[in-house]
């Protein structure tokens, strides 16, 4: 078992490791002065490890309850938001009950941000139950949900108590899950670790504690020293601005993870026409995502995703920042004017010279 502390504005420590699903009672009884805890989990992840979850809270003196949302991006929507908020009320829960998020990306930032606002803040826990939210979306304290303009649109900066991520669930994914998760692992290596790319290439679900605690090692040192995304943390954005577009003119069919694959391919892609980086790292980045069955490119025209971007909330004054892979396991911020990003896109989609 591993603990990786995260030093940001709240402190606290992301356990990794088999079985430490059934450590949430015992862990959560020395960090807060609960009597209840309400669970969130979605249609999937609740069958699935709800019983576990609540038999460790319940010997741990907890009272629990649950709130279970169907699995899926749809969910991260105004109306859960606000039917949580409620059932919290209605549950009766204080400003030191705890909610506990139960599942993946989805699950965690929808409960976060509910967290955040149940009366001005509540404690929080995530057990991730996917790769894509033990390596990125439980870690760092961003939480959010998706307005009908866009994705993410609305939500907080709010750091969990304690993050635990059970290794034995997520080496249990299936292939597609994991897959999805392993374009994340990708992304962490591509900006900023060569190990990463050696432990993947020795074989990522045999190595899998290993990455994901490099994968949280490498978003502590990045959340550490720009807690609220005004600088550096704009790296972990590696193909997102692309990837978001794609979900969207997808209407979601693309998952995130398939999106941030096709987006980093398209990037580095394009960065390497344009002389940006060291050839051959584009090749590098798509053969990864090829190994695990991730798309590297998408069928959406530069227009098209320009268009969706724009709606992105990643732009400042006419300004996007984009991320432009280096060298393996080096990555830097350049900041592009809005027509430029479309050149970018358009470079980057075709595959060709
Ligand atoms: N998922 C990107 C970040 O946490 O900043």
């Amino acid at each position: 078992m591993e603990r990786v502390r995260i030093n940001a504005s709240r402190a606290y420590d992301v356990v990794i490791g088999r079985g430490v699903l059934d450590t949430v009672g015992d862990e959560l009884s020395h960090l807060v002065k609960s009597r209840t805890v309400a669970i969130v989990a979605d249609d999937v992840t609740y069958p699935l490890f709800g019983a576990r979850t609540k038999a460790s809270l319940e010997s741990a003196g907890f009272y629990t309850c649950e709130y279970i949302i169907p699995h899926g991006e749809e969910s991260k929507s105004a109306e859960n938001y606000i039917r949580i908020l409620e059932f919290l009320a209605e549950r009766g829960l204080s400003r030191t009950d705890c909610l506990v998020a139960l599942g993946g990306g989805v699950v965690g930032d929808l409960s976060g941000f509910v967290a955040a606002s149940f009366l001005r803040g509540i404690p929080f826990v995530q057990i991730p139950t996917t790769l894509l939210a033990a390596v990125d979306s439980s870690v760092g304290g961003k939480c959010a949900i998706n307005l009908q303009a866009g994705k993410n649109l609305a939500g907080a900066f709010y750091q969990p108590s304690v993050v635990l991520c059970d290794t034995e669930i997520i080496g249990s994914l299936p292939d597609d899950i994991f897959s999805e998760g392993m374009a994340e692992v990708i992304k962490y290596g591509a900006i900023r670790s060569e190990k990463v790319f050696g432990l993947i290439e020795d074989g990522a679900r045999e190595n899998l504690g290993e990455l994901i605690s490099e994968c949280v090692r490498i978003k502590r040192d990045v959340v550490c020293e720009d807690e609220f995304d005004t600088g550096l943390r704009q790296l972990l954005n590696f193909g997102h601005t692309p990837a978001h577009a794609i979900e969207r003119l997808s209407d979601f069919k693309i998952s995130h993870g398939a999106a941030v694959a096709a987006g980093m391919c398209i990037m580095s892609r394009a960065a390497e026409k344009l002389g940006l980086c060291e050839a051959g790292i584009s090749d590098e980045i798509e053969k990864l995502c090829k190994k695990f069955s991730l798309p590297t490119t998408a069928q959406f025209s530069a227009k098209d995703m320009f268009a969706v971007a724009m709606r992105d909330k990643k732009r400042a004054l006419g300004k996007i920042t984009l991320v432009i892979p280096r060298t393996r396991g080096e990555s830097v911020l350049y900041t592009v004017s809005e027509e430029e990003t479309e050149k970018f896109f358009a470079l980057g989609l075709s595959e060709g010279e």
